[in-house]
């Protein structure tokens, strides 16, 4: 499967097993079969995924919560043979696109400390680290704490130009 060409998707129901399969690579605590099947039925996920019909190659969860202006990125994970051609990019284009025209004001995630390639592509992206959060993962290991901030839209000028 030709990766660059690929564009992202809203995830159905019939890709939970493919998602589901893709968390295989995640390093540590991954998503359950059931906890997928139930997210892409819930109206507080978006779940964003790219490949060719039913075969994935990536996937990002975005978890919104009612009456908030934030939504936190819960999962993103490519598939080793697809990687380093811009798909985690493609995705997070996608996923901030929705936040910046639904007017959401940030982005948080948690990344593990030791995760070199996912730090960087967030610094990359503008993220900042917010806080340490030590014993995060289920092996003990630390998280860092992650924000990108979106602009406030400017107050409407409601001067009469005089
Ligand atoms: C982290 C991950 C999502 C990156 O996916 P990807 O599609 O390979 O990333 P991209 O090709 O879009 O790369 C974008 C940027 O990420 C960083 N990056 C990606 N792979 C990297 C690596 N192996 N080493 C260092 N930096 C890396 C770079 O900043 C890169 O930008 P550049 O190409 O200009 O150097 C992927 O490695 C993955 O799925 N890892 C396992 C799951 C995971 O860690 N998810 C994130 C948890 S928060």
């Amino acid at each position: 499967m030709s990766a660059t060409s690929l564009q992202p998707r809203l995830a159905t129901p019939a890709d939970a097993v493919a998602i589901h399969a893709l968390e295989r690579h995640f390093p540590g605590d991954r998503m359950q079969l059931r906890a997928i099947r139930r997210l892409l039925r819930v109206p507080s996920a978006r779940i964003w995924v790219l490949g060719r019909g039913n075969e994935l190659v990536a996937a990002l969860v975005l978890l919104l919560r009612r009456n908030s202006r934030h939504a936190r990125i819960y999962s993103l994970v490519v598939a080793p043979e697809a990687r380093g051609r811009g798909l985690a990019q493609r995705l997070l284009d996608t996923a901030e696109t929705f936040a910046r025209t639904t007017r959401l004001s940030s982005l948080t995630l948690e990344v593990r400390a030791d995760n070199q390639p996912a730090r960087n592509l967030y610094r990359q992206r503008g993220y900042s680290i917010e806080s340490e959060l030590p014993d995060y993962y289920d092996d003990g290991a630390p998280a860092l704490r992650l924000r990108l901030r979106f602009e406030e839209a400017a107050p409407p000028d409601n001067r009469s130009g005089t």
